[in-house]
């Protein structure tokens, strides 16, 4: 029998070839009401998130905190120890104390708290030192403690726990209504048919380049999965609530409803530039996506990193074992003289006629209560980021 409809979605598989699923069912393994008298460990705003990113598959084939040899793997070799590429080390830190309680305990089951609440559980299977050094360097490609991902890692204990882990329930938070695990967010894109499917991380309030990079990857592919990162992020980043708020205001006027998705991704900012590049693409062929768009010195912070840097760092793989389709944009700004939004690819003008806008100085504009020009942000835009500011 033939049909004239649109053959069904193929998703790209997740890397390692099946999605991960450590999120505790009733009946299953089991009660968390037993595991009361085992010792426990308090997880970091970051520790909970990949924990999240762990459970729910997004950091698949990963099914917990990385051991010693994958750990090290990473670092040096960009893979984990069975050669899968793998570029951040996930790993789960406690003080020296705190690792001496636990010795006793390896081999076992340990309960995750945060903030106090039962959250989840670790099945210890190591314990080992932390290399900060080598990994500032490696990763972050700078031991400079002014580095907001590399003072995160000095902050952090020297011992690593590892093993697998079970997360007790999905965080929803407080942005439910766009929270969505990989398996909902590819349970989406079947819904909706997209053949392709380009995914965007972001960490910074929409602005017009983010939407020109948007619009032109439309031509391409048939869904935009916008999944702006809602962990943790640097004390002067603008806030998720407010990004998120941004986020809805445009894409009720200015985006096609039916070919676009917004979605939370719950993990923590490192800052790592090229390195964290990479894992924002393989996350994204787990949530679904087909392609992924990097643009001028993404996840990067200051001068730390080349612009392209983290576009020339996927040369590194071979198309089949990324799984995913690297979008590459240079900078993209406003011209004057186009009267439109333009790269130096597209644009024969000088530097004189474009509007060039860093995030600091938007955040130092938007602290002075001084207005973003509309060829820079939409003017709804401007008016959610000058409401925040104010209050
Ligand atoms: S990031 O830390 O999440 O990378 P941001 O939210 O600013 O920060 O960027 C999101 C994505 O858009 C990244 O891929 C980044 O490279 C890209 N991007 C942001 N601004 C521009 C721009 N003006 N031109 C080209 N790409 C950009």
């Amino acid at each position: 029998m033939t049909s004239a409809t649109a053959p069904a979605p193929s998703l790209p598989t997740p890397l390692g070839g099946t999605l991960v699923r450590r999120v505790w069912t009733p009946g299953q393994d089991f009660d968390p009401a037993e595991l009361r008298a085992l010792p426990s460990v308090e997880l970091s705003e970051r520790s909970f998130a990949d924990l999240e990113m762990l459970a729910t598959g997004a950091y698949s084939p990963l099914t917990g905190f990385l051991g010693e040899a994958d750990y090290l793997s990473v670092i040096e070799h960009l893979r984990l120890s069975d050669g899968t590429p793998w570029s951040l080390p996930i790993t789960l830190p406690v003080g020296e104390e705190e690792a001496g309680r636990l010795r006793g305990h390896l081999g076992r089951r340990v309960r995750l708290t945060h903030g106090g609440a039962e959250v989840g559980t670790l099945d210890l299977t190591e314990m080992y030192a932390a290399r900060h050094a080598l990994e500032a360097r490696e990763v972050y490609r700078t031991g400079d403690e002014a580095h907001p991902g590399v003072a995160a890692l000095y902050a952090q204990g020297g011992v690593y726990l590892a093993g697998p882990v079970t997360l007790f329930a999905v965080p929803r938070g407080e942005f439910a209504r766009h929270h969505r695990t990989p398996s909902e967010v590819r349970g989406v894109i079947e819904a909706r048919g997209w053949q392709t499917t380009v995914a965007f991380q972001t960490r910074n309030p929409i602005h017009r380049a983010h939407e020109y990079l948007h619009k032109v990857a439309l031509e391409l592919v048939d869904g935009l999965l916008l999944h702006p990162l809602v962990g943790q992020t640097k004390g002067d980043d603008v806030p998720a609530a407010v990004r998120m708020d941004a986020y809805e205001t445009l894409l009720e006027g200015y985006y096609p409803q039916a070919r676009t998705l917004l979605s939370v991704y719950p993990a923590a900012m490192r800052y790592a530039g090229p390195r964290e590049a990479i894992v924002h693409a393989l996350s994204r062929r787990n949530y679904g996506a087909t392609h992924f768009i990097v643009g001028r010195d993404h996840a990067g912070v200051g001068s730390y990193y080349g612009t392209y840097d983290a576009q020339e760092i996927f040369r590194a793989f071979t198309r089949e074992e990324l799984g995913i389709e690297i979008l590459r944009f240079e900078h993209t700004f406003y011209c004057q003289s186009c009267a439109q939004l333009v790269s130096p690819r597209t644009c024969p003008h000088p530097s004189g006629q474009h509007l060039v806008l860093s995030g600091t100085r938007v955040r130092e504009r938007l602290r002075a209560g001084e207005a973003l020009p509309p060829e820079f942000t939409r003017p709804e835009v401007a008016e959610v980021l000058r409401r925040a500011y104010q209050s």
